[in-house]
């Protein structure tokens, strides 16, 4: 039975991942497609835990590199649904770099992405509807509504 309505909380995810040399650039701080590849997965984990569907990446937007991570450091994801349209989900992704010696955490990137449930021939599929608990899960809804309002806009005079 498909599940008509979920909770932020239900499909809230949380990645760890170690920074190896393979990972790093000259500077032997973490590669930017890297983590942008990381940051896809923690969203698609998101997206595919809210709608239980195969899952599609619309887009990447707003990514953020706040502050370079160094090799050896813990990279931490956290992504989290911030609004469920009618076949797409709007993802948002903050991350954290982790000292392993002490422990001092930093906050370092952020992203916005969308995915959208398709069936195995690509179609968009329907998605559960979001249940908002908090006033804090209705902003960050009612904000995901204004961007895909713009992104129509804009993709409209593209
Ligand atoms: C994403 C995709 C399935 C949309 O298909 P489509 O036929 O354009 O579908 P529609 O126009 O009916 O839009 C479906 C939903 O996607 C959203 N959408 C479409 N393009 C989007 C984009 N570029 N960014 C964000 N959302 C988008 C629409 O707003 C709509 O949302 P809603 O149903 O919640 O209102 C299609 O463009 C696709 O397959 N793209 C390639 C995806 C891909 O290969 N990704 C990389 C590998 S995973």
């Amino acid at each position: 039975m498909n599940v008509l309505e979920k909770k932020v909380a239900d499909s809230t995810s949380e990645m760890t991942q170690l920074v190896l040399p393979n990972d790093t650039n000259m500077l032997q701080h973490l590669l930017g497609g890297t983590l942008m590849h990381w940051i896809d997965l923690i969203g698609a984990i998101v997206a595919n835990r809210h709608c239980r569907q195969p899952i599609v990446t619309a887009s990447m937007e707003r990514i953020n590199f706040l502050r370079p991570i160094p090799l050896g450091h813990l990279v931490i994801l956290k992504g989290r649904i911030q609004y469920a349209g009618k076949t797409s989900m709007e993802v948002g992704v903050e991350v954290f770099s982790e000292n392993p010696l002490s422990g001092e955490r930093s906050h370092t990137s952020q992203a916005i992405l969308t995915y959208v449930a398709v069936d195995f021939d690509g179609r968009p599929m329907p998605v559960p509807k979001l249940i908002l608990s908090s006033d804090e899960e209705k902003t960050r809804f009612d904000n995901a509504v204004k961007r895909k309002a713009a992104r129509l806009n804009q993709n409209q005079a593209l």
